[in-house]
């Protein structure tokens, strides 16, 4: 299987240009079988109001952009995920789409929300899908969920062979603690940076492929606008065995770990 990476820099408020970068971008890794984008690439990401930040939203199934990515997963037979800023009612979602060749698949709304995002944004309320493509099985995450290793447990232990990740990181550490959530979950890990300058923040790049060994596949450049494919073969991380007498899901202990659903960050237990 193919995985294509594409770490570019959306235009804020320029939706026909983010279209026209891209446009040449995806056909870059027209022959890959995934192609994983960033975070909310249909705005971009510095809002100077939550009016803005709606105003440049869409929703599913009215969408321009979605419209253009279902075109070119069908011109292209592929798959493709992607940061979108959308809008369902009066609420807005950093969520990630998946779409075929024959259009839309589905859908993961972004849980854990950064800073300013918490002015714009809604937490998710679709909890963690994990998708059947038939080459793999596909599980989403967007940018500062990376920082909970429970949404990337969940996803492995509901099968996803690839967690792919859109993501928008301006700190510099999740390109770090990536290929341990692939190691330690036994996945492959597709982090999807973008670069560029927006207001006072500028992007970290650095797009990150992990293998289920925790082996950095592919990393990208900090700043450049850059796609690549990458071979891989997704049904390894199937096997969970970690020697011939451990197996990372069937030694799991989960009454050791229910603290972990009562604590309430806000008190002492
Ligand atoms: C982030 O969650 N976009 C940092």
């Amino acid at each position: 299987m193919k995985v294509g990476i594409i770490q570019f820099a959306p235009l804020l408020g320029d939706l026909n240009g983010t279209i026209e970068k891209l446009d040449s971008l995806i056909d870059q890794t027209g022959s890959a079988d995934l192609v994983v984008l960033p975070e909310l690439v249909n705005s971009g990401y510095s809002f100077v109001s939550p009016q803005q930040a709606y105003d440049l939203a869409e929703s599913v199934d009215n969408s321009i952009y979605l419209d253009f990515i279902a075109k070119k997963a069908c011109d292209n037979n592929n798959f493709i995920v992607t940061g979108f800023n959308e809008k369902n009612g009066d609420k807005l979602y950093s969520t990630s789409v998946l779409i075929g060749p024959d259009g839309y698949i589905g859908q993961y709304r972004k849980i854990h929300l950064f800073l300013n995002e918490k002015d714009y944004f809604s937490p998710g309320d679709k909890g963690l899908p994990v998708f059947d493509i038939g080459i793999c099985k596909i599980g989403m995450l967007v940018c500062f969920d990376w920082i909970f290793p429970e949404v990337w447990r969940i996803l492995a232990l509901k099968g996803a062979d690839i967690i792919c990740h859109p993501s928008n990181l301006v700190l510099p550490y999740a390109q770090k603690v990536v290929p341990s959530h692939a190691l330690v979950n036994r996945v492959f890990a597709l982090t999807v940076n973008r670069v560029g300058t927006e207001g006072k923040l500028t992007f970290t790049g650095r797009s990150i492929l992990s293998n289920p060994k925790g082996e950095t596949l592919f990393e990208a450049s900090a700043e450049k606008e850059e796609a690549a494919i990458i071979e891989i073969d997704p049904l390894i991380a199937r096997n969970k065995s970690m020697t011939p007498r451990n197996d990372l899901f069937k030694d799991r202990i989960p009454k050791e770990y229910e603290e972990l659903i009562c604590y309430n960050g806000n008190k002492s237990r």
